[in-house]
């Protein structure tokens, strides 16, 4: 089979085209292309079938799995290429995201940091905030150790400019929130708001560790499954019931140390997390319409907070 791989814009990414079996796959294809250009290993190309000139739909992408046939009906099939530029794998960018507030926070904590910022006094410690830095680097250490040892992801990798974005995000949230809780004029909470701040938030930690655990139940080791319908503990209740573990937690660490640098990052990362578990449950809806004997997905909350 004879297979021309274009740009968008038309011209030859592969000069003179492939000429591949027609038992080929779309993996197989990929393959040579990256042996044509080494540059473009497959993780880095994203093949579209091309659109009719002026249509407004979304291009279909190629899935690796698929044999080439099933996108052409002669022997000659018209391939666009886009380049995704550099990849790096999921668990790269994760532990690279989380490793900033894991170092950056106890930074704040332990060196004289603030006579930068020109407090020359004696600094005094409140329990809290020794709480808050064991509980902080408990949930980062948390989030690296199921990066490597539950997530089941289903892509294998992300552009490296993402490591760029959500480390800004990660390291810079992490650094202004451990500055206002750390900081020599720091006024703690009474005693008993400290605990239950602190109690939830641990309770939320483990939901959140639990729900992970479900999460990953529903694939095999090597990551395939596709998308299931979660089920049992919160997952019952609501779709997305890991990310609103995540926020009742990060709930519990501000009323333990209430900072508005902490409820900022609150409202910052529900507004994310909401936006997410929205395009989760759309998606999970439409894979399982009830249609073709797919089952029907359940009636749930997105998120709690509910939103429909
Ligand atoms: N503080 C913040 O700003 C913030 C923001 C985001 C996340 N988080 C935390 O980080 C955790 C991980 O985030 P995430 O966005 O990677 O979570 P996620 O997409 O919901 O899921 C975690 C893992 O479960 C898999 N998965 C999700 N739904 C599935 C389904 N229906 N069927 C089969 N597998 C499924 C995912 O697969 P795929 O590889 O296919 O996605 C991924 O490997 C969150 O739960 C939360 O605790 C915090």
């Amino acid at each position: 089979m004879k297979v021309s791989v274009v740009s968008r814009s038309g011209k030859d990414v592969v000069k003179g085209g492939l000429e591949l079996s027609d038992s080929a796959t779309v993996a197989d294809l990929q393959e040579a292309i990256h042996q044509r250009t080494k540059k473009f290993y497959p993780s880095r190309q994203r093949l579209t079938l091309p659109l009719k000139p002026g249509s407004k739909e979304k291009p279909v992408v190629l899935n690796y799995k698929k044999s080439l046939k099933d996108y052409c009906d002669g022997n000659h099939l018209t391939v666009v290429f886009k380049d995704l530029g550099t990849q790096v794998s999921y668990r790269t960018l994760f532990f690279f995201e989380y490793l900033g507030p894991l170092l950056l926070y106890p930074i704040f904590y332990y060196f004289p940091v603030y006579q930068f910022f020109g407090y020359k006094g004696e600094r005094v410690i409140h329990p809290v905030q020794t709480y808050a830095l064991y509980y902080w680097c408990f949930h980062y250490f948390k989030r690296i150790m199921e990066t490597f040892f539950v997530h089941r992801f289903s892509h294998a990798t992300s552009p490296l400019s993402n490591v760029f974005r959500n480390c800004a995000y990660y390291w810079t949230f992490g650094s202004y929130i451990a500055y206002y809780v750390n900081h020599p004029l720091y006024t703690p909470v009474s005693d008993l708001q400290m605990k239950i701040g602190f109690g939830f938030g641990v309770l939320c930690q483990i939901c959140n560790f639990y729900c992970h655990i479900l999460l990953r139940n529903l694939r095999s080791p090597d990551g395939n499954g596709g998308y299931q319908i979660p089920h049992g503990f919160l997952f019952n209740i609501v779709t997305c019931a890991n990310y609103t573990t995540e926020i009742y937690q990060w709930l519990g660490f501000n009323i333990a140390t209430q900072t508005v640098a902490g409820y900022v990052f609150l409202v910052v990362a529900t507004l994310i997390m909401t936006n997410w578990a929205l395009a989760k449950h759309r998606r999970l809806k439409k894979l399982f319409d009830g249609k073709d004997g797919r089952p029907k997905y359940p009636r749930r909350w997105v998120i709690f907070p509910p939103f429909l």
